[in-house]
């Protein structure tokens, strides 16, 4: 008798685990936390954030106010939050109540390679090291766009099928919105560089995010997309500012001084003496003298072997919020 009570207990005991390994399966999902899906990385989090504003941008019909108050929108800050949900096409974000009415936000999953860990993710989205060229560099264009400089510079690039990054002011991306029209259209990535050029250090938090969001809205309006980097102003960031526009600060290995130069023979020099492998090469599309330098530049260094790339692909990650990246292997994170 004893021993057949044993037995029965030890069943139960049994069928009592059983229901809570099933019931623990079941709740796996909901479980996960952003700390687990990210290795415990705020970065990977913050761009988290920004994927979620630009997944919101592109799937709405935003005005300009709404896109000035994206970077207001309460997102996730803390790597605890668990209000999202993994299937096997989208990371799906829950959102709390918002002027927006928008209640969750699903991101494409291929967006989120390297940016969640390998483990949360389906195979066909598991994050590998590309294979790229042996030799590459990335081209960037600061203070456009300009009326007429900045469509003479985009056919130079589709001449050379080569791609560029520009980092335009919004004041003026306010006047010539076709223009930065167009510099998408070709294939090319746009950034933010502020609304007015101002050294973003010197300027309180909420005259900070006013520079930003002001150049994100201007962005939008011409573009329909919202840029995913900044390169502040001189270079010229620090935490503090940094934690404002809650993005990737996009630096610069290769300064051409072609703003002081002014002169198409000098800047060409200075950046074939200068370029590396994995450089982001700084120039200017403002300048007559630089736009001119650039053809030459393009064909010496393809002769040299080099591959004119994206950001992504000369750091062969995404770019995460809150580093600031100078060129290939050389970023930093304070
Ligand atoms: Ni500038």
């Amino acid at each position: 008798m004893k021993k057949l009570t044993k037995i029965f207990v030890s069943a139960a005991g049994l069928l009592l685990m059983g229901f809570a390994l099933a019931g623990s399966n079941a709740n796996a999902a909901s479980r996960l936390t952003y700390g687990k899906i990210t290795n415990y990385n705020l970065h990977s989090l913050g761009t988290i954030r920004q994927l979620t504003r630009e997944q919101i941008a592109e799937t709405h019909n935003l005005s300009t106010k709404q896109v000035e108050n994206l970077m207001k929108l309460s997102l996730p800050t803390h790597l605890t939050a668990k209000n999202f949900a993994i299937d096997s096409q989208n990371f799906k974000m829950h959102l709390s109540k918002n002027s927006y009415g928008i209640k969750s936000v699903a991101i494409p999953l291929n967006k989120l390679t390297g940016v969640i860990s390998n483990h949360y993710l389906p195979k066909k989205f598991k994050y590998g090291k590309p294979k790229s060229p042996k030799k590459v560099v990335a081209l960037t264009f600061d203070d456009g766009p300009s009326p007429t400089l900045t469509p003479k510079l985009l056919k130079t690039l589709q001449k050379y099928h080569v791609h560029a990054t520009f980092f335009e002011v919004g004041s003026s991306v306010s006047r010539w919105p076709s223009v930065s029209r167009q510099v998408i259209k070709d294939g090319n990535v746009i950034g933010n560089h502020s609304w007015n050029h101002p050294q973003l250090t010197t300027l309180s938090n909420s005259g900070v995010e006013s520079q930003i969001s002001r150049t994100d809205a201007a962005i939008y309006k011409a573009t329909k997309t919202l840029p995913e980097y900044v390169r502040p102003p001189y270079g010229s960031i620090n935490s503090r500012v940094g934690k404002v526009y809650d993005r990737p600060s996009v630096m610069w290995s290769v300064d051409s001084r072609d703003w002081a130069y002014l002169n198409t023979q000098k800047t060409i020099n200075h950046v074939l003496d200068t370029t590396y492998n994995g450089s982001i090469i700084l120039m200017h599309d403002i300048h007559p003298t630089s736009v001119a330098a650039v053809p030459t530049i393009i064909k010496t260094l393809k002769k040299r072997g080099y591959t004119f790339v994206t950001l992504p692909e000369l750091i062969q990650k995404p770019l995460l919020c809150g580093y600031q990246y100078f060129g290939r292997n050389d970023f930093r994170n304070d």
